[in-house]
């Protein structure tokens, strides 16, 4: 009998459950497995917190938003404790060993993901599955939790719209998302928003006022924004992206302090961007404008049907790979089916909107701006 470890990691998401269900009900009643589930993502794996998830716990979960096992963002080789951060590897090694595993399976996003080739690196058995309302890991066409969030975001900005319509306002509606535009994109299309801003297409807010004032001459008085939080005008997106760059080049330990606190005060100083925004159109527009931050509803409650059997389908295809004795991969979806991807090619690398995809396209198309 294998005997496989499942954790959750990273910023929670719709179909989570659905997806333990589905790697689960696999691995019990196909493969007759037997599992344990780890508490709070890589810190129980660190700290050896973990119970049996036999099928009783698996029933009733699959509508569950949230976690059952529950998550952190914690790394595994700078784990955080009272005299700074540790390499844990060593520690895991020997949970994992301790536990009588034959594998891990780690649902989580892009951090998650070079957790698991740590831990793979390291000799152990892992398998990852692509979670994040964002979309952004690579070499998936999508990740579990996105379909979700789009709907949420799409609704919001259906019902901002009848606001903005009776006020006469320009309402920015600030969509989760990261460094990706994925989320406002595709929300800003289904909703039908009259302007889309993501960080892939820096704006300028001459620009955005453009379209606004344009709107206005044809008559329309209002106009709905989809802002994505890591959007930037175009002098923002430099200073970023330089700050960025500072940390990648810096070299000595004292170099990259500077370079990180440099980084952070940028972000800061770039936090309330969508605020900003909404008081430069005021000016440039002579119209009201007011905003909303969606947050963490985008990330609650039970998930879409699509991420139900999108869940499903990975759960299950990752619990054939550890009965095949598989190990060190991500369960991408890949049009019908799904796919093996070596985890070496799918750590570090983010999955930002190509500036050519369709999406991007469509929404030129249709006479949405795009703030360039
Ligand atoms: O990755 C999911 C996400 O919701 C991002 O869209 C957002 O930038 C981030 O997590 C927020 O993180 P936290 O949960 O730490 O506030």
């Amino acid at each position: 009998t294998k005997r496989v470890g499942i954790l959750t990691a990273g910023g929670d998401s719709p179909a989570l459950n659905a997806t333990i269900r589905g790697f689960g009900k696999t691995a019990i009643g196909e493969y007759g497995m037997e599992l344990v589930g780890f508490r709070d993502g890589v810190t129980g794996l660190v700290e050896d917190r973990y119970e049996p998830l036999d099928g009783r716990a698996l029933s009733g979960i699959l509508t569950v938003g949230g976690t059952i096992l529950g998550t952190s963002r914690d790394k595994v080789h700078k784990f955080p404790t009272p005299d700074g951060p540790v390499d844990m590897v060593p520690t895991v090694v020997e949970n994992y060993e301790r536990a009588g595993l034959d594998a891990l399976i780690m649902l989580g996003g892009g951090g998650t993901a070079k957790n698991a080739m740590r831990l793979a690196n390291a000799g152990l058995r892992v398998i990852h599955l692509p979670k994040t309302i964002d979309n952004d890991i690579a070499l998936t066409d999508t990740t579990f939790g996105f379909a979700t969030a789009l709907e949420i975001a799409t609704e919001a900005i259906d019902r901002v719209h009848s606001t903005a319509h009776s006020h006469h306002r320009i309402i920015l509606t600030e969509i989760m998302g990261h460094r990706a535009g994925w989320l406002t994109l595709g929300a800003g299309i289904a909703g039908g928003a009259d302007i889309i801003l993501i960080p892939e297409i820096p704006y300028t807010v001459e620009s955005v006022a453009q379209t606004i004032r344009a709107r206005t001459a044809r008559g329309s008085t209002f106009s709905v924004v989809a802002v994505a939080e890591g959007a930037r005008d175009v002098a923002d997106t430099a200073d970023y992206q330089a700050a960025q760059l500072l940390v990648k080049n810096a070299r000595t330990p004292e170099a990259q302090r500077a370079a990180r606190a440099h980084l952070r005060h940028v972000e800061d100083s770039q936090r309330e961007h969508t605020f900003t925004l909404a008081r430069e159109l005021e000016a440039a527009t002579g119209l009201e404008a007011r905003v909303t931050i969606l947050g963490y509803v985008q990330r609650g409650g039970s998930p879409s049907a699509a991420d139900r059997i999108l869940a499903t389908r990975l759960g299950a295809a990752a619990a054939d790979l550890v009965a095949a004795g598989e190990s060190g991969y991500m369960v991408a979806a890949r049009g019908e089916g799904t796919e093996p991807v070596p985890l070496a090619d799918v750590a570090g690398k983010v999955k930002l909107v190509p500036l050519e995809h369709d999406w991007v396209t469509a929404a030129r198309k249709v006479g949405t701006g795009l703030g360039d």
